[in-house]
């Protein structure tokens, strides 16, 4: 694997970096602090194009290749994990299926407002009693003419609260199991979708997330997203690039947090020097940069093999395992490194203690990769 980077992609990098250091970092504590939707910076990042990178131009997309969004990702979720998850979400749950999914005239409608980010979106699988266990769907969609019905509650749906299109996951025909499920493109402004109030939560709490209710909520067969049936493909699909969307932001939380605690552990004296200069605080951080290092080159891999168009899920779920279990770590011993200073509000790396957590759940757990990983080692 090439591990250089193009000159567009060095572009990229710098603009983007820019913008995280210049724009986003001096607002991720205010936004933290205040659960407050960073809606200034989602609005410059559709213009910086970052909303639709890898959508094609002819969609309004930028037109960049996998590593670019993971490149654009990691910067952004290194200034702010909460304003990486709202950009992730748009771009790898919402964005890409649509790419791999839907028809022209769909693309034309859905896709190209959600690239140019004059729409945001959010993605609708998960329910009160189904999380890991994504095809035990309860919301239904039943036929009614040229219509489907659609009646249920989705849980934790990340951008929820300020969605205005939705990849919606439901059970077309039940007794089917998976294979009943079916695929939708919703209008979350229309009748028959309503939001529950914003989830209160441990981090990246400058991006909301809500249930979402659907009352009798009547979608035209143009709304449908692929073959009836065909749903859980079309969520597995997405969340093999999802998961290299949230492997890029615990990479960014990661590096946030490895940072801080560098720079902190050259500033700090105890016992008469620097406390870098002490072997076990050298060593801790040698470990969390190599640990960063390898998340970084596993990530890289998974957005290589999808540029390839090759089956990435193994691959995927490796570096989202990799990369989540790393930031968490990572954050965990930048708090050690700080000391008492690492548990105050005063420094950023309690905020990446708790950013980080949420990456070895969404997109599927620790446990859940796990499972896609050891599958492929089960004989059959
Ligand atoms: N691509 C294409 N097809 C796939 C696939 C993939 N990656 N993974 C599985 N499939 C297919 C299988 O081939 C199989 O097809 P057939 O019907 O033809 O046999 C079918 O799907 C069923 O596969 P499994 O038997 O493996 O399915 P399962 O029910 O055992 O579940 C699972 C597998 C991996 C545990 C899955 O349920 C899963 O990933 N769970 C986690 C769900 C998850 O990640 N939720 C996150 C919600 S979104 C979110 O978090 C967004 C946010 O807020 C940011």
């Amino acid at each position: 694997m090439d591990l250089s980077l193009t000159e567009e992609q060095q572009a990229l990098v710098g603009m983007v970096r820019e913008f995280a250091n210049r724009e986003v970092r001096p607002l991720a504590a205010e936004l933290d602090r205040e659960a407050k939707f960073p809606k200034q910076l989602v609005e410059r990042m559709a213009e910086l194009g970052l909303l639709g990178i890898e959508v094609p131009p002819e969609y309004d997309g930028s037109g960049l290749d996998p590593l670019s969004y993971v490149l654009a990702m990691e910067e952004v979720s290194t200034a702010c994990a909460s304003t990486g998850v709202i950009m992730s979400v748009n771009n790898s749950l919402v964005c890409d299926p649509l790419v791999k999914f839907a028809n022209d005239e769909q693309k034309q409608e859905w896709l190209a407002p959600l690239a140019r980010g004059d729409k945001l979106g959010c993605f609708m699988l998960s329910e009160p009693n189904a999380g890991s266990d994504a095809a035990a769907q309860k919301t239904r969609a039943v036929r009614d003419g040229d219509s489907y019905v659609i009646n249920g509650v989705k849980n934790w749906i990340t951008n929820g609260p300020q969605a205005d299109t939705g990849i919606l996951l439901c059970m077309t025909e039940p007794e089917k199991g998976h294979r009943g499920i079916t695929a939708f493109v919703i209008d979350m402004h229309a009748e028959g979708v309503e939001r529950g109030p914003k989830d209160d939560k441990l981090g990246i709490r400058g991006s909301h997330t809500c249930q979402i209710f659907f009352t009798d909520h009547r979608v035209p067969m143009s709304q449908r997203l692929g073959e009836e049936g065909h749903g859980f493909k079309v969520a597995m699909a997405t969340l093999d690039c999802g998961r290299i969307g949230i492997a890029a932001q615990a990479l960014g939380i990661g590096r946030a947090a490895f940072e801080a605690a560098a720079e902190y552990a050259n500033d700090r004296k105890t016992f008469g020097k620097r406390i870098i200069d002490h072997q076990a605080i050298a060593f801790m951080l040698a470990d969390m940069e190599v640990e960063l290092e390898a998340a970084r080159m596993l990530t890289y891999r998974a957005a290589n093999l999808k540029q390839k168009g090759v089956r990435h899920t193994k691959a995927s779920a490796m570096a989202k395992l990799y990369a989540s279990e790393m930031a968490n770590k990572v954050a965990k011993n930048a708090i050690q490194v700080f000391g008492g200073n690492g548990y105050v509000t005063e420094y950023p790396v309690e905020r990446h203690f708790r950013d980080a957590k949420i990456t070895e759940i969404y997109e599927g757990t620790s446990e859940i990769q796990r499972i896609v990983i050891a599958s492929s080692l089960v004989r059959r």
